[in-house]
């Protein structure tokens, strides 16, 4: 049988573990400035992707799915390299506060 002080600490230790899955890398903190031709992409949520700002398919086994967008020309974009923007997959300046 199991001490309260045992069930505590596997409960937090379970606790750690779920907040590290659902912690996303932080590549860079600041935007990747690209421009990019019209067409679909997917930006890396992860931050684990070797080819970033996009995913190449590294967020396997975590909590993470990639956010597809597309662009009907081509445009400049401020793609979040912190992975911590409300608006993703654009910055919204949330790096400024990592
Ligand atoms: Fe990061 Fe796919 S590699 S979302
Ligand atoms: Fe992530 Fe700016 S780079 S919010």
């Amino acid at each position: 049988m199991l001490s309260t002080d045992e069930i505590t600490l596997r409960m937090t230790i379970i606790v750690t573990q779920e907040e590290i899955m659902s912690e996303p890398e932080i590549p860079q903190k600041a935007p990747f400035i690209m421009e990019l031709e019209a067409g679909t992409y997917w930006w890396c949520a992860c931050g684990k992707s070797t080819n970033q700002p996009f995913c190449d398919g590294s967020h396997k086994g975590t909590d993470f799915e990639p956010i597809e967008f597309t662009l009907t020309e081509k445009s400049k974009v401020y793609l979040c390299g912190c992975k911590h923007s409300s608006d993703r997959p654009f910055c919204d300046g949330a790096h400024n506060k990592i």
